[in-house]
């Protein structure tokens, strides 16, 4: 198949990882792509948040098969554009993007299809945030309404805090003041062609910025799959998915077909286990990120064949996806300053010596160059590289993970040291 794949970072590097690793070759094309990317697929020139453009583009050369990485294009409408030309493509339309795009039409299709989630507030005034408060208790949590790359909520037992983070936001709309959810979290993503979903394995993202769940949210620092500890609570990991299947998943794709506006892409449901049941904290409209990085090599099923079926109505046909029993962890390589400010523009050395560890992958979320040959890769954004280490038990992954992340050079980089230590034992 000839597959072109829209977006610059990490995601897409796994996912362009996992095509490749596939039997059939496919001719993998990526816009705009980033330095590892290059070297997995071809880069085109076509910008990624310009519908028409991809669309002729698409035409042009006969892609069989648009992969949307990020949320941006679909927010955009850049799936809307290639469907109404007849292009398959993986990803929804801007309508049903707004499940990530606007947490309001998340909360108001979770409340029509019965779906668990905590209570929330819209507030649209400092009064009204300060109402929230009172109402919902401490510890508070504030939410963005829009797109904002993970750093749009806060929580916090500090008042004045979550008084200041709406503050910043209230002038842009209203934040969203929420219930607060004690327990672990879970990611799980399910394919859907507008009416079937497929499960892939649960994953576990940290999310805080340093070790021991303190700092400020990030978009992810870490992921580990599959979660062991599921079991335990729901006696296997398979029970757990079918609940999540029934509870949430099928009646969400379900609300959102009967509204005409159908998803056709990667549902992320961002789960909370509490002592009451599993509620859902947020839902994203692609694959996470580093989730995929340590979802997707366990993939057994070939990728390419479900992305199409999901984007061809034909989801139904296909064989469940299945897993390999192997352990993936995936530690991210932050720049000095991330999230806040982060110093870019840096190079980065070591690369080779890293993927030479067995079991290891780099994958690339913000790089560029070598602007000569010989040179070195620059880093380009805050989240720069994920080390990708597989094993038969979390320990070995562990081990090899922090060894390859060891051999890489960047100026103040930073990493979190305890991505699945909880696991290792
Ligand atoms: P979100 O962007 O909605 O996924 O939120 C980012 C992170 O904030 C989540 O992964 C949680 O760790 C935390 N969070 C969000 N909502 C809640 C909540 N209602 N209670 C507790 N933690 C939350
Ligand atoms: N890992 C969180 C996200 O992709 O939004």
């Amino acid at each position: 198949m000839k597959i072109l794949v829209l977006g610059s970072g990490a995601r897409e590097h796994a996912i362009i990882l996992a095509l490749r690793a596939e039997e059939d070759a496919h001719d993998i094309l990526a816009a705009p792509g980033n330095a590892g990317i290059a070297q997995d697929a071809t880069i085109v020139g076509v910008d990624p948040l310009d519908g028409a453009a991809v669309t002729a583009f698409a035409n042009e050369h006969a892609v069989d098969l648009v992969v949307v990485g990020p949320e941006a294009p679909l927010v955009a409408g850049v799936a809307d554009a290639l469907r109404e030309r007849g292009i398959p493509v993986f990803g929804p339309g801007r309508a049903a993007a707004q499940l990530e795009g606007s947490k309001a039409f998340a909360k108001r299709i979770m409340e029509s299809a019965s779906v668990p989630t905590g209570r929330a507030v819209h507030a649209a005034t400092a009064e009204e945030v300060e109402a929230a408060f009172d109402e919902l208790g401490s510890p508070y949590v504030v939410k963005a309404d829009g797109l904002a790359a993970g750093k749009g909520v806060i929580v916090t037992e500090d008042r004045a805090e979550a008084r200041a983070h709406a503050a910043q936001y209230l002038p842009t709309g209203p934040v969203l003041v929420e219930e607060f959810l004690s327990g672990p979290e879970v990611s799980l993503f399910f394919l859907s062609d507008g009416d079937t979903v497929r499960a892939l394995s649960p994953a576990q993202d940290f999310k805080r910025a340093l070790d021991g769940d303190e700092g400020p949210n990030t978009g992810g620092m870490g992921a580990y799959s599959p979660l062991p500890w599921l079991a335990e609570r729901f006696g296997s990991e398979e029970a757990f998915v079918q609940q999540v299947t029934d509870e949430i998943a099928l009646p969400v794709i379900r609300q959102l077909d009967a509204e005409g506006t159908p998803f056709i892409g990667l549902l992320y449901a961002g789960l909370i286990l509490t002592d009451k049941g599993v509620r859902v904290i947020e839902f994203n409209a692609r694959f996470g990120d580093p989730e995929t990085q340590v979802v997707l090599p366990r993939l057994r099923t070939p990728l390419s064949a479900l992305l199409l079926a999901a984007a061809s109505g034909t989801l139904e046909d296909q064989p469940r996806p299945e897993f390999s029993d192997d352990v993936a962890i995936t530690v991210v390589l932050a720049s000095e300053g991330y999230p806040e400010a982060p110093r870019t523009g840096r190079p980065i050395e070591g690369l080779e010596d890293a993927a030479a560890v067995e079991g290891v992958r780099i994958v690339h979320a913000a790089t560029a160059g070598p602007d000569a040959p010989g040179g070195s890769l620059i880093a380009t954004g805050g989240r720069v590289l994920n080390v990708v280490a597989t094993g038969s038990g979390f320990r070995d992954a562990r081990a090899r993970a922090y060894e390859a992340i060891g051999r890489i050079r960047l100026d103040g980089a930073h990493h979190r040291t305890d991505i699945a230590a909880r696991v290792a034992d």
